[in-house]
């Protein structure tokens, strides 16, 4: 996971609430707190018959060790997973299918909204991709560039942002820090914005959070998927 030095910190945090936001509002995320993202990765495994795993972004394998199936690969530039690279390095020579694609690199709109359409080329049909950290909790989670060390960066606009996709279909389900969950078909709740994806804020979040994201929790993920 990347070192942030004190400096840094101090430097990022004192930009950001000077000259992007600084606002003061803190949700309470219903998280269960006996359901991960391995047990949802089981499920979706188990129901589906799922062969081909890929995660982008591994850290110290806390996932990727965990998760049982035929073939999987884990992608990071630093460490974890079996393949030393970017996710747009890999993304740029890969041939493979999967089944079931666990994002989880680097926390910045940009960067994880690349890392969805890179993954829904080579997504096999009936297969799920899942982002992970897109419900923060508070300003400082979501702040780019970032001056925490629990940090979810700000995932949740590039959720937001594809919600908005006339061929994806998107919830974000009430687990583990909010997990993403991206099927290839229709949308059928299409996301109307009344701002312009970079003009948003984190309290934009606060207030839409739920519409924004189309949160259910693990039963209605179950009903559904
Ligand atoms: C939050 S950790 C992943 C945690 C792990 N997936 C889990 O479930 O516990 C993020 C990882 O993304 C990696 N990373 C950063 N930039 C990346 C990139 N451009 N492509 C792929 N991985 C990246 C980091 O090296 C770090 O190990």
């Amino acid at each position: 996971m990347e070192k942030l030095n004190k400096l840094n910190k101090i430097f990022n945090k004192i930009y950001y609430n000077l000259f992007i936001e600084n606002f003061k509002g803190k949700i309470q995320n219903n998280f269960p707190e006996n359901y991960y993202r391995w047990d949802l990765i089981k499920y979706l495994i188990k129901k589906n018959g799922y062969k081909d795993y890929l995660e982008i972004g591994c850290d110290q394998n806390q996932l990727f060790s965990k998760v049982k199936i035929d073939n999987k690969i884990g992608v990071d530039p630093v460490s974890g997973g079996n393949i030393r690279k970017t996710s747009d390095a890999f993304f740029s020579s890969n041939k493979d299918k999967f089944d079931i694609i666990f994002i989880d690199g680097l926390h910045t709109y940009v960067q994880v909204k690349k890392d969805i359409i890179n993954s829904v080329k080579c997504l096999k049909e009936n297969g799920i991709i899942l982002v992970h950290d897109c419900m923060p909790d508070s300003l400082a989670k979501q702040a780019v560039p970032r001056f925490k060390m629990k940090w979810n960066g700000d995932v949740w606009k590039a959720i937001v942002d594809l919600r908005q996709n006339e061929e994806l279909d998107i919830y974000t389900c009430e687990i583990d820090e909010g997990i993403g969950i991206i099927k290839k078909s229709k949308n059928s709740d299409i996301l109307k914005l009344n701002k312009s994806i970079n003009s948003l804020k984190f309290k934009d979040y606060f207030n839409n959070y739920r519409n924004y994201l189309r949160v259910i929790d693990i039963n209605e993920f179950k009903e559904k998927f």
